[in-house]
């Protein structure tokens, strides 16, 4: 299906464009990064000329050129009668957004799998026979699975029976289920900004009005904007990630929760917390792994979404969803025309891993420790000029530049091999362009030339930015 963009919406999503001379070169950069990281579909058609030039105040001859750098490089085609729409990514395009062998692509924060995934599997396929004698259609989840998820939870404080666990295929189908279940056309989500994009996009595929509430990697939640926004907008559900959150790293205290589970108690809002990444805790070791906090109000509705993808491997594609037995009845209903569950062969491996967790969020956490130090330390000794926290937990850090220049970067080292989502990619209305997302789930080396890429390119996109970038921001870091 063809969609359009409006002249608003383009706007908000290219933040701080004027990163170079000319402004028309800079802006097809910014509709460029737009269609590559797909925050611009295919097929999608831009705002006629007059419209653009309105809304960003710029002339109409400079989007005429933009868009014309734009047909150039097969970006887009224009055709009379429909306008200006973005093509799928050419041939030549396509290589170049392509990840090559010896490239580093941090734009998924993906550690590898653990080391005894392997065995897990090969122990799982000796019960082969076994296994294929099931019916195999199971939109519930394997008994055994959900009985050892359920175990896990009873065993944070939250009692939990079987028959409040679906099984899904990964986290972000349990997102996708809780979004097309729970939230009707025009309804409004609180959402925190920036955010995990995938479950931005999901809720707004359900036809969410997002408000967003800003987290800082150095004051965490804006409670006082958060309380504002459940008591005026009273959203019918809120999607957050206490604990490492993804892109922050940041976790609420235990005071945190308190505000936002009576806020969103007396909103009468469903809180969906997505703990995909809140068993990352980098500071406990050797089997140590500190406990999540439960989360859990007996006035609030609260759901919880639980992963394997980053604790054991995201090619496993097993996750889950907590919440009340009336709900996950809901959610069976609901996942047939879309899903017809999670596969036999991966739910038996999970249920053998679960057994296994404290010895695999151990190395986890070793590894994590590893990459985020290894990160840190390049950051801080060839970028000093940046802002770069040191996360407890979770699986990135969220750097702060000294010029809103996140986009003209990515551009920048995507030619040098290095691929990186922008700061932009993680906001829900906008903003966030002086900050970079920098996973640190890979290898050290790979993580050390990363840095290294990166210091050699900041100083050319920093001086090639028009003056008024750097100084407007120099004057308010
Ligand atoms: C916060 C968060 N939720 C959900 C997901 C998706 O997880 P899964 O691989 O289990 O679908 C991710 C993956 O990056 C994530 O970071």
């Amino acid at each position: 299906m063809d969609s359009r963009i409006t002249a608003r919406a383009l706007s908000v999503a290219l933040g701080g464009w004027r990163t170079r001379e000319p402004a028309y070169e800079a802006l097809a950069d910014g509709i460029r990064l737009l269609c590559l990281d797909n925050r611009l579909a295919p097929r999608t058609t831009l705002p006629a000329e007059r419209e653009l030039a309105a809304a960003l105040g710029l002339s109409r001859a400079t989007i005429a050129a933009a868009y014309r750098s734009l047909r150039g490089t097969g970006h887009v085609e224009s055709l009379r009668g429909s306008g200006t729409v973005t093509l799928p990514l050419g041939r030549r395009a396509f290589a170049r957004s392509h990840v090559a062998d010896d490239d580093i692509d941090l734009q998924q924060a993906s550690p590898a799998a653990w080391p005894g995934l392997a065995g897990v599997i090969s122990e799982v396929a000796q019960d082969a026979a076994a296994l294929v004698a099931r019916a195999g259609y199971d939109v519930v989840g394997n008994p055994a699975l959900r009985a050892a998820i359920a175990d896990r939870y009873t065993a944070r404080g939250i009692p939990t029976a079987p028959d409040e666990v679906i099984v899904t295929t990964g986290a972000q189908s349990a997102i996708h289920l809780l979004a097309a279940t729970l939230v009707r056309r025009g309804e409004r989500v609180l959402i925190e900004t920036p955010t995990y994009p995938h479950a931005a996009e999901a809720l707004r595929g359900a036809g969410a009005r997002l408000v967003g509430v800003p987290v800082d990697t150095a004051t965490g939640w804006d409670l006082d904007r958060a309380v504002q926004a459940f008591e005026r907008t009273r959203p019918v559900a809120a999607y957050l990630m206490p604990t490492f959150q993804n892109p922050t790293g940041r976790s609420m205290t235990a005071l945190d929760q308190d505000v936002v589970l009576h806020a969103a108690a007396r909103a009468g809002t469903v809180l969906i917390i997505d703990e995909t990444t809140a068993e990352l805790d980098i500071e406990t070791t050797a089997g140590g792994a500190r406990e999540v906090a439960a989360f859990r109000d007996p006035h609030a509705e609260v759901i919880h979404i639980g992963s394997l993808g980053k604790t054991v491997w995201g090619g496993l594609r097993v996750g889950w969803i907590r919440a009340d037995a009336d709900v996950i009845r809901r959610l069976v209903a609901a996942r047939a025309p879309r899903d017809l569950g999670t596969p036999e062969f991966e739910q038996q491996v999970a249920t053998r891993l679960l057994a296994r967790m404290p010895e695999i969020l151990a190395q986890r956490s070793d590894l994590l420790r590893v990459g985020r130090d290894a990160l840190v330390r390049g950051l801080h000794a060839h970028l000093p000029e940046w802002g770069v926290p040191a996360p407890a937990g979770g699986v990135a850090l969220w750097a702060e530049l000294d010029a809103p220049l996140s986009s003209a970067l990515v551009m920048a080292v995507r030619a040098e091999g290095l691929y990186l989502s922008p700061g932009a990619r993680f906001a829900v209305d906008g903003g966030h362009d002086r900050r970079l997302r920098l996973p640190f789930t890979a290898p050290p080396e790979q993580l050390r030339r990363a840095v290294e890429i990166l210091a050699d390119a900041w100083p050319r996109v920093r001086s090639a930015a028009p003056t008024a970038v750097t100084e407007f921001v120099d004057a308010v870091i």
